[in-house]
């Protein structure tokens, strides 16, 4: 197909539209019966970081994540809009791809799914099994879009911008809606920042709602801050973009409708890094038996950073825990990677003697300390020191910072400059 340069018309960079507290609240009573209504609940982890905490769980949605209520929401709107609609169209590999094919089965809209030819099998298959049609084209998100217009208006269909199009900015706010029910004196609300669609709708419901106005906080991550490039530009502009654990929120350009409704109305965007994303996902499955996925974990690391002490100490909390689909080989990089990073996890070098009583010694020291053992090697060949001597690796489970330093200093006392600790990443 030969491919134009269409300008998709619900995203117009020069009359960008701005969602409002009213259409939040018409959205809500569109999909309220069709979404999870999502617990938000109070977390015993607030203790520890001096904060009433509590989590809008919306990785409990069917899909896993919350873009199913703009999904929903759009698909009803464009129907009533436009009944003879042959469907609806959607660049996406990832949470706006699965919402929109699920949304379309269960409301009997045919979907369409344009993916980048390196898409994931896994994310392609779970698509064609909610029922979407996935067509591959080209490498980027963009070049995606550029068939998707396309496509749109060849075979009668809209195009549904899963960040941008008001209809799934409304659809998204209703997630305050909730938090306000659930916790009517909440005093900050943070949230995940990708195209920006999920904060304008909760600015646009939070700030417009008259009764409180909570401060709501925007996170984003350090490999892709396009939210912050954005303001400091004055519009939507390309940030640089590395791969991100956390890649549902790899937008590079913010959307035009987002950021024209939520950049007047946030009171604070962070950048956060990846090892405070890692520590949260750790921290979510430790303390509430919850699987996040990265995009879905940036509003707890932003708090665990420290970067919000001053406004988050001792106020009352809602952090918005957007999605659940991390890979479980992802998953279980990031948990090795996170107790290692919390100082629970270390690897060590001891070069002692090759004497049948040396190794034993060592392992009675460190048993003594209280640290685990969870593997060991010998390392024979590629030392410097004596041919006599051996070096063992050990990778030891400890209980943080303190039995760290007891380590350090029993070891140190007993083996000099032949122990060494290798590469401790502890951010504790
Ligand atoms: C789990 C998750 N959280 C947050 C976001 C960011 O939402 P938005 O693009 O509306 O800013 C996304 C985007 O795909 C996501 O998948």
């Amino acid at each position: 197909m030969q491919l134009q340069d269409i300008t998709d018309p619900n995203c117009d960079p020069d009359n960008p539209r701005v969602v409002t507290c009213d259409e939040v609240v018409s959205a809500y009573s569109i999909i309220k019966d069709n979404i999870i209504r999502t617990p938000c609940t109070i977390s015993r982890l607030g203790c520890q970081l001096n904060t009433e905490l509590y989590f809008k769980k919306e990785f409990m949605q069917y899909t896993g994540n919350f873009k199913e209520r703009g999904a929903n929401h759009a698909i009803i709107r464009m129907k009533e809009r436009n009944p003879g609609v042959a469907g609806a169209v959607s660049a996406s590999a990832g949470n706006h791809a699965s919402a929109m094919a699920y949304h379309g089965k269960c409301l009997g809209v045919p979907v369409v799914v344009v993916m980048p030819e390196t898409a994931p099998m896994m994310k392609r298959k779970l698509c064609e099994d909610l029922g979407a049609k996935v067509i591959l084209y080209g490498t980027t998100l963009s070049d995606c879009k550029k068939y998707g217009l396309n496509y749109a208006m060849r075979n009668g269909m809209e195009y549904i911008n899963g960040y941008d199009h008001v209809d799934i900015l409304a659809g998204a706010g209703t997630i305050s809606m909730e938090i306000l029910e659930d916790v009517p004196d909440v005093d900050v609300i943070i949230c995940p920042i990708g195209g920006g669609g999920l904060l304008a709708g909760i600015c646009a419901y939070a700030k417009g709602n008259c009764d409180r106005q909570p401060i709501v906080i925007g996170v984003e991550t350090d490999k892709c801050p396009g939210f912050t490039q954005a303001m400091n530009a004055g519009k939507p502009s390309p940030a640089e973009t590395l791969p991100t654990l956390a890649e549902g929120l790899a937008v590079p350009v913010v959307g035009y409708n987002s950021y024209a409704t939520a950049a007047p109305l946030v009171d604070q965007v962070v950048v956060v890094e990846e090892k405070w994303v890692m520590l949260a996902i750790l921290y979510l499955i430790e303390y509430e038996k919850a699987v996040v996925e990265g995009a879905g974990a940036v509003g707890l690391a932003a708090i665990l950073s420290g970067k919000l002490d001053d406004v988050v100490q001792n106020k009352k909390v809602v952090v918005v825990l957007s999605g659940g689909n991390i890979d479980v080989t992802v998953l279980s990089r990031v948990i090795e990677r996170a107790l290692a990073a919390d100082g629970r996890l270390i690897e060590m070098a001891v070069t002692i003697q090759d004497k049948p009583t040396q190794l034993p010694e060592l392992l009675k020291e460190i048993a003594a300390i209280g640290a685990n053992v969870v593997h060991l090697e010998e390392n024979r060949a590629f030392i410097l020191s004596q041919v006599w001597n051996v070096e063992v690796r050990l990778r030891c489970e400890v209980l943080g910072k303190d039995m760290i330093n007891t380590l350090q200093e029993k070891m140190n006392a007993k083996y000099g400059s032949n122990f060494r600790i290798l590469e401790n990443a502890a951010i504790v």
